[in-house]
């Protein structure tokens, strides 16, 4: 699918400084992002779906769907920053993968899977990113910019973190038990796809932070600190399995 938000984005462009040995990749970082922003929209509106199927509040459906909207709207401001910086807010778009429907187990299970692993473990993973990367961006507009965008991903995440926490606790041993086991496989097509954006050669001087280019190597330190000291110790506290699913993740083939 083409996607093209460059009249969109025009409308939301921030005034940056002109560092003209960062723009080649800041333009790169951006676009990437704007891609992966946009695309997630449609994760959400996937989720919000199963979680109705699943017989949740319409108001918990209507808030995923809500999320939808925000998951473009960060992609417009993304691709507000590529055109700030002299870049074309459009792109290809892959084709997505498929939504995982999970029809092994019932629709409560299937949806709790899918919420684990968008909202408490990517979306949970976004907000330590994206919060580091706020912190070290001095004040000004592209920092007003991604703090819209990390408040919006805070609640991608904390919203997760609340249903689980509501429902996990209702399930039977043996339902506990397949969702650790799920956990496995979630956990390592996380670390293949966080570390699969978090390249080891990605070193931009110090003073790319001034347009969010971070240090490859620090961002996957914060990655594997995340997922070890928040997200196992919340997924055990509920009553699964996650410090035996972190460890006994599996393998994902490069792709
Ligand atoms: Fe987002
Ligand atoms: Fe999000």
């Amino acid at each position: 699918m083409r996607l093209d938000l460059r009249e969109q984005s025009r409308a939301y462009m921030p005034v940056l400084e002109a560092h003209p040995d960062l723009t080649e990749s800041a333009v790169r970082t951006w676009h990437g992002r704007m891609v992966n922003e946009y695309a997630s929209h449609r994760v959400f509106n996937e989720l919000a779906s199963q979680l109705q199927a699943a017989g949740l509040d319409a108001a918990d459906v209507a808030k995923c769907r809500e999320f939808a909207a925000e998951e473009k709207h960060h992609g417009v401001l993304c691709g507000a920053v590529v055109e700030a910086l002299g870049g074309h807010a459009h792109a290809q778009l892959p084709e997505p993968p498929p939504f995982p429907a999970h029809s092994d187990v019932g629709p409560l299970e299937a949806a709790l899977r899918n919420l684990l692993s968008i909202s408490c473990l990517s979306e949970t993973v976004a907000v330590s990113l994206i919060g580091a990367e706020r912190e070290e961006m001095p004040e000004g507009p592209l920092r007003e910019l991604l703090t819209e965008i990390y408040a919006d991903e805070c609640g991608h995440a904390n919203f997760g973190w609340r249903l689980v926490g509501q429902l996990v606790p209702t399930l039977d041993a043996v339902a506990k038990q397949r969702l650790s086991a799920y956990l496995t496989v979630a956990f390592a097509h996380l670390e293949h796809h966080e570390l699969g954006h978090l390249p080891l050669e990605s070193q931009p001087p110090a003073h790319g932070v001034v347009l969010g280019l971070c240090s490859g190597a620090e961002a996957r330190e914060l990655f594997y600190a995340t997922i070890e000291s928040v997200i196992v110790p919340g997924l055990d506290a509920l009553g699964l399995d996650g410090t035996g699913a972190w460890a006994g993740r599996q393998t994902v083939a490069a792709s």
